[in-house]
């Protein structure tokens, strides 16, 4: 068996009113056609189709890939004609599974038992039971209740009207019918299009009997039209990951508000607190505690670290045991080993800082590796850019380096060494003696304090 999957998403997307493509919107972080697209691929179609339509170009560019077709509808003249577009693509398939790009958040499991029915069946629907209907193509049964044919919104009847059980769009076809069905449909109703819908009624004449299967949960088979109904999904999609992080040993102090943009795997009794953010990969191990109002992107944490409240933490590895913050920025292509204070007001970039040591308060260290237990105090600032190249600063294992030293880049600090307070360090520092650079402190006897003019 061949199977393709097509997506449709030639929508314009007015209702979104946006520069953006709707299908680009993003939800949870990424794309709402990728999101369709990944769902596709994990349930390995043979071959993955995609209608695109009007402002079709940027989509393109952002999500080609080696396994997408991509085929453009010029006119949208129904969802029939947007499927007929992409037949002479499906030559190879013998089945075919009908998706959306603007319904995200079908899951994989449906799928798989969508098509399933295709064993005894060419044609199969997606369909679900909706309290309020309106605006979606009704499902009409026989008196035996099989499927009959579906009627749109648009050109239903009154008692047509008040059947609850809607079409999702999504469905899985035989190839070969797929196409025969097409031929015969036309565009004589409300809307004058080519409606894929009108395919049932012809595969009832042909005596098909067609299985109908139901999502896990409604929200799979919601589309995104404007911007609230993302909103809606946006949260449903988040209340998931909460649960699949509780279910795996996570406290959340709330789990309506933690957003994962990415993926975030959690060891056993990981506590994150409120207002966290999650974009990319994110891994936290076992005892790891996230404070309150954390940014954390692509990052990996150890065994028992504490990040402490109001820090952003990106594309950076922290080591166990290690407490980090409050207030702190990590940036891209840190590495912290195990039982590192990094305290508040304190930037660390592009370095490495060995186990067991400590920086408190208000340092900017860039461009650097920092040995073991070494001591930074309050202040202290790498100097690593001189306007048009960045250089390293390397400090060895117990170094203890003076409040508010500026260290001048390339510069060595040796084991040991301890560096006073206040000192601009431009050379290399031997191991184990005190270094400082200080002007000698003087006071003036005498000297008068300025008073203020009296007003002409
Ligand atoms: C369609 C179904 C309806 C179903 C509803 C579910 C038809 C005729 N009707 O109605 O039974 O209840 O979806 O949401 O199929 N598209 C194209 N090219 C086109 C037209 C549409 O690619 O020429 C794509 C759109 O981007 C969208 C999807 O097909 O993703 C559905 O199109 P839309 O116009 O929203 O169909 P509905 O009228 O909502
Ligand atoms: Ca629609």
């Amino acid at each position: 068996m061949h199977l393709g999957a097509l997506i449709l998403a030639a929508g314009e997307g007015t209702r979104m009113r946006s520069r953006l493509p709707k299908v680009l919107h993003p939800l949870a972080g990424k794309p709402l056609l990728s999101h369709v697209i990944d769902t596709a691929r994990s349930i390995s179609p043979d071959e993955i189709t995609i209608v695109f339509g009007h402002g079709g170009e940027a989509v393109l560019s952002e999500l080609a890939a080696g396994d997408l077709d991509w085929v453009e509808q010029r006119e949208r003249l129904g969802t029939g004609h947007a499927v007929i577009q992409a037949l002479p693509l499906l030559q190879k398939a013998d089945q075919v599974l009908i998706l959306y790009g603007d319904v995200p958040l079908i899951s994989g499991s449906t799928l798989v038992s969508l098509l399933s029915c295709l064993h005894s069946s060419d044609l199969a629907l997606l369909t679900v039971d909706l309290p309020d209907p309106s605006g979606y193509g009704r499902i009409v049964r026989d008196r035996n209740d099989r499927i009959s044919r579906i009627v749109e919104q648009k050109d239903a009847n009154e008692r047509e009207l008040e059947i609850s059980e809607i079409n999702t769009g999504i469905m899985a076809v035989n190839r070969v019918r797929l196409e025969g069905w097409l031929s015969r449909v036309d565009n004589n109703n409300a809307q004058k299009e080519y409606y894929l819908t009108d395919i049932i009624a012809l595969a009832v004449t042909d005596g098909v009997n067609i299985q109908a299967v139901h999502p896990n949960a409604e929200e799979e088979v919601m589309g995104v039209n404007d911007r609230k109904q993302l909103a809606h999904l946006e949260r449903y999609y988040q209340r998931q990951q909460a649960d699949l992080l509780m279910q795996s040993g996570a406290t959340l102090a709330d789990p309506a508000r933690l957003d994962i943009r990415g993926r975030l795997t959690t060891g056993r009794d990981v506590f994150i607190d409120c207002n966290v953010i999650v974009e990319g990969e994110a891994s936290l191990a076992d005892g790891v505690s996230i404070g309150p109002n954390v940014l954390l992107k692509n990052t990996t944490i150890g065994q028992d670290t504490q990040v402490l409240a109001n820090s952003v933490v990106e594309d950076a590895e922290i080591g166990s045991e290690c407490r980090i913050g409050p207030f702190a920025r990590i940036r891209p292509e840190t590495r912290i080993a195990d039982r590192v204070h990094i305290g508040n007001y304190v930037e660390i970039k592009k370095s490495l800082v060995a186990n067991g040591s400590k920086i408190n308060h208000l340092s900017y260290i860039g461009d650097s590796s920092i040995g073991e237990d070494v001591n930074i105090g309050a202040g202290t600032i790498t100097c690593n850019y001189d306007g048009a190249n960045k250089y390293r600063t390397i400090i060895g294992d117990r170094a203890f380096i003076g409040s508010d030293t500026q260290l001048v880049a390339p510069v060595k600090v040796g084991e040991g060494a301890t560096i006073g307070a206040g000192s601009t360090i431009i050379k290399d520092v031997p191991a184990e003696q005190l270094t400082l650079s200080r002007s000698k402190q003087v006071s003036i006897k005498g000297w008068e304090r300025p008073v203020k003019k009296p007003k002409q």
